[in-house]
């Protein structure tokens, strides 16, 4: 059975009660559980997995490589704008990685424009709230289709 990971970094563990005109009101099991019907109704496994350390989410996509993962959807959080370790396992790895933000970061604050893991991931899915996720996921079912 094809398989997705999805990822989400630092403080997304919080959703629904963390900045909600920002994030929504949505919390990460919304979110899971939405992707987890999504995926079923396809014949794809879907396993998620959440961090607030840096090193943590570095094991993950290591471990996805040995795992046979066929996609990885990332929101690496604030992790986003400043860490090349991430980058770097992104890089070390050969399944594709979608990032996906809930917010557009480019409306935001400065230091959210820039994205050290968007040179390394296949595309970008930003601002559509939960959304987002739901079109990473879409965009996941299908390349694994075509795949076959
Ligand atoms: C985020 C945007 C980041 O800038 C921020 O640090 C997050 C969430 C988003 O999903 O909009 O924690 O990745």
């Amino acid at each position: 059975m094809a398989k997705v990971l999805v990822m989400h970094g630092p403080n997304l563990n919080l959703l629904g009660r963390r900045e909600p005109d920002i994030y929504g009101y949505e919390t990460l099991s919304d979110i899971n559980d939405m992707l987890q019907k999504q995926a079923a109704a396809q014949g794809v496994e879907a396993d998620f997995f959440q961090s607030n350390h840096e090193g943590a989410l570095v094991d993950a996509l290591q471990q996805a490589q040995i795992d046979g993962v066929d996609f990885i959807i990332l929101n690496a959080a604030a992790y986003t704008h400043y860490s090349i370790a991430i980058r770097d396992a992104i890089a070390a790895i050969q399944v594709p990685v979608i990032e996906v933000h809930i917010s557009n970061v480019h409306t935001r604050e400065e230091f959210r424009h820039n994205s050290v893991i968007a040179p390394v991931v296949m595309g970008q899915i930003l601002g559509f709230g939960i959304d987002s996720y739901y079109a990473a996921m879409a965009v996941a079912l299908k390349k694994i289709k075509e795949k076959g």
